[in-house]
């Protein structure tokens, strides 16, 4: 398996994805923090047979971090990365320094309006700025004809989805699902946080959801209803704190009263100092 190329200026990537859109090869994208684990590696093997030149992007944006505790603490793996890009066929790692994606002066952002207010815009001010601007940076610089997302953070999807769309940007933003632990943990680069207390208890949320959605099975269209048999779980278990736990129009990310139409459960919970969220569909 070759080595992918590591590239580290805007520039110099305009220039590899150029060359290659003149080969008539397809561009594919998956950004991502870095501290890869299988859930950011699924992304990537949608991706591949789709395109002639992968690029993976590892940036850890200073500009989407509501909390300086979380962003010092954010893992670094750049080792076991390069690696993991290497065994997937990755042709392409874009790791731009914060110099290059930043320079002095820098004062532009780009904002999502409705999408970005509730739940993870609730509780994280200027986050999904913060990712917004990024990814659009991300998207000028690697020209993807694709790029490749995870439904584990659900809202994030959305929004991305809502800006490529209102901003004619020409990119089509995939949607793939959450992948988990065999016990039903979603995998997240903050996981290695947890104590093995609170990776037990951190079940919990996927509890909830299995509760939401067995009480769909048996019947139950009601939200409140819904949301009242999730939220048990939660305030059930040890060390759990809720920042919020809706039932929202899948597409619109709207509250709802009744399942008339695509609904998903999203939630996010403390467990001690680590924040975890996560999400599923309700019919
Ligand atoms: P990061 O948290 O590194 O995630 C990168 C991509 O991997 C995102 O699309 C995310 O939804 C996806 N992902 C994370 N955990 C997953 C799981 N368990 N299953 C499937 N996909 C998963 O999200 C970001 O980085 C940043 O906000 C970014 C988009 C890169 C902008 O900075």
């Amino acid at each position: 398996m070759p080595e992918p190329r590591v590239i580290r200026t805007p520039q110099e990537m305009a220039a590899a994805s150029q060359a290659a859109r003149a080969k008539g090869q397809r561009v594919g994208l998956v950004p991502t923090m870095g501290a890869l684990h299988a859930g950011h590696l699924s992304l990537v093997d949608f991706a591949r047979p789709l395109c002639g030149l992968l690029v993976v992007s590892i940036f850890v944006n200073p500009l989407q971090f509501d909390r300086a505790e979380d962003l010092e603490h954010y893992p670094v793996t750049w080792e076991a990365d390069h690696a993991l890009c290497a065994a997937h066929g990755v042709d392409a790692i874009y790791a731009p320094t914060a110099a290059a994606m930043y320079p002095q002066g820098f004062q532009s952002k780009v904002r999502v309006e409705g999408l970005t207010q509730e739940l993870e815009g609730a509780f994280r001010p200027g986050h999904f700025d913060g990712v917004t601007t990024v990814v659009l940076k991300l998207f000028n610089a690697v020209g993807p004809h694709l790029a490749v997302f995870g439904e584990k953070d659900y809202q994030q999807l959305r929004v991305i989805q809502r800006m490529a769309q209102d901003l004619d940007l020409g990119v089509e933003v995939i949607g793939r699902p959450t992948v988990r632990e065999p016990d039903g943990l979603a995998l997240s680069s903050r996981n290695v946080h947890l104590s093995p207390e609170e990776r037990k208890h951190a079940l919990c949320l996927r509890r909830a959801l299995d509760r939401a959605q067995e009480r769909v099975r048996a019947g139950e269209r009601g939200a409140a209803a819904l949301r009242a048999a999730a939220l048990a779980v939660i305030e059930a278990t040890p060390g759990a704190r809720l920042d919020y736990l809706e039932v929202v129009d899948a597409q619109e990310l709207t509250r709802l009263t009744r399942l008339d139409r695509p609904a998903r459960m999203v939630m996010a919970v403390w467990m001690g100092k680590t924040r975890l969220i996560d999400n599923d569909a309700l019919n």
